[in-house]
C-alpha cells in the first residue's frame, strides 16, 4: 500500500485530500498543527479527519527541525499547504515551508510530490502568488517526480457571493462577464489523487460549470429566492481599494492585490467534477 504525507491536511482542500486518499486505500501521514483541531470539522463545511489518518505528525511546519525526517518511509507527498486566512507570511509557508518539505522528500527518495498551486500564479504580483509560483518553479526543476495542480477558485471562496446576496446586494467586479469555473473541494481532491503517478505533469483545472461573476450572483439570489440586485464596481474603485489597503500594511496590501488580480482575469482550465455551484448555494441557503 502506498503511503502519503499530506501537508496542509487541516484546510478546506487538505481534509478532502486526506479522505479521498484513505478511501482509495492509501496510508495517510498527516502533518498538522493540532490533532485535536484536525479531528473536529474544518473550514467551510470540510470534514473531520477522525478515522482517516494512519499516522499523525504534530508540529510547526515552518520549523526545519520538525520537517526533518517527515517524509521518511512515505512514498509520496501531497501538499495543499498555504496561507489563505492565516496570519503568517506566504513566503514563510507557501515557499519556505514547502521548500523544506521538498528538501526532505529528496533526501528520503520519495517517488512523487504533488503541489496544489493557484491558476495563473506565475503572472501574479501579490506575495501570495509570487511565493506559490516560486515554489512551483523549484519543484519543477527538482529531481523528484512532480505534479503541479493549478486550480481556479474554490466553492469556499465564491460562498462570499451568497453572503452578499443575503445582505441584499452583490458587488460585481469591474468586468462581471469574466469567466471562472469554481471547483468543490471534493472534486479537486479526486482530481489530485487521480494524478498521483510516477510521471511529472502540470494541470489547470476548474469545476464543471463555466460561469461569469454576473451569473454567480444570479445563482446566489436564486438560491435565496430573491430578485437579483447587483452593483458593478468601477475599475478605479478596485485600484482605490488596493491603495487604501496598502496604507494599512503589507499583509492587507498583499491580500487586496491578490483579490484584485484574481477578479480581473478568466480562470477556467480543464472542466472537472460533478458538484454544481447552484446546488451548493441551494444547500447553504437551506442550512441557514
Ligand atoms: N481557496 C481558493 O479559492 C484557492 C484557489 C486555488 C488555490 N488555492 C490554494 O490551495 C491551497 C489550499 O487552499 P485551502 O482553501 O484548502 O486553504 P486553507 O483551508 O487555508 O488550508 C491551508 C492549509 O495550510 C495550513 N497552514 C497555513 N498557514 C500555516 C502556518 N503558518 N503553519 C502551519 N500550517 C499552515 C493550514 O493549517 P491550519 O488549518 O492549522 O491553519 C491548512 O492546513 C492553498 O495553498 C491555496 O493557496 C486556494
Amino acid at each position: 500500500m502506498d503511503s502519503v504525507l499530506v501537508a496542509g491536511a487541516t484546510g478546506y482542500l487538505g481534509r478532502r485530500l486526506v479522505l479521498e486518499l484513505a478511501r482509495r486505500g492509501y496510508r495517510v501521514r498527516a502533518a498538522v498543527r493540532s490533532r485535536t483541531r484536525a479531528e473536529q470539522p474544518g473550514p467551510f463545511g470540510s470534514p473531520s479527519l477522525r478515522g482517516s489518518v494512519a499516522e499523525w505528525r504534530e508540529g510547526a511546519i515552518t520549523d526545519p527541525a520538525f520537517v526533518t525526517g517527515l517524509c521518511r518511509g512515505v512514498s509520496r507527498v501531497v501538499s495543499a499547504l498555504g496561507v489563505t486566512r492565516q496570519k503568517a507570511s506566504p513566503w514563510d509557508v507557501d515557499f519556505l515551508a514547502n521548500l523544506s518539505i521538498l528538501g526532505d522528500a529528496e533526501r528520503e527518495d520519495v517517488r512523487s510530490f504533488l503541489y496544489v498551486n493557484v491558476m495563473h500564479a506565475s503572472s501574479g504580483t501579490s506575495l501570495i502568488l509570487r511565493s506559490k509560483a516560486a515554489f512551483a518553479a523549484v519543484l519543477e526543476r527538482s529531481s523528484v517526480v512532480h505534479q503541479v495542480v493549478n486550480p481556479s477558485g474554490y466553492f469556499s471562496d465564491v460562498g462570499e457571493f451568497l453572503d452578499m446576496a443575503r445582505r441584499g446586494v452583490v458587488v460585481l467586479p469591474p468586468d462581471p462577464d469574466i469567466s471562472v469555473a469554481p471547483i468543490h473541494g471534493e472534486d479537486l481532491a479526486r482530481f489530485c489523487v487521480e494524478k498521483l503517478r510516477d510521471t511529472s505533469g502540470s494541470w489547470d483545472v476548474g469545476g464543471p460549470d463555466v460561469l461569469s461573476y454576473r451569473k454567480i450572483a444570479e445563482l446566489a439570489f436564486a438560491a435565496l429566492s430573491r430578485r437579483p440586485r447587483t452593483i458593478t464596481m468601477p475599475a478605479g474603485l478596485l485600484d482605490g481599494a488596493v491603495w487604501v489597503a496598502s496604507r494599512l500594511g503589507e499583509r492587507p496590501r498583499d491580500l487586496a492585490t491578490f483579490f484584485a488580480e484574481g477578479l480581473t482575469r478568466d480562470a477556467v482550465g480543464e472542466r472537472y467534477g460533478t458538484h454544481r455551484l447552484a446546488d451548493h448555494f441551494a444547500e447553504l441557503a437551506h442550512r441557514s
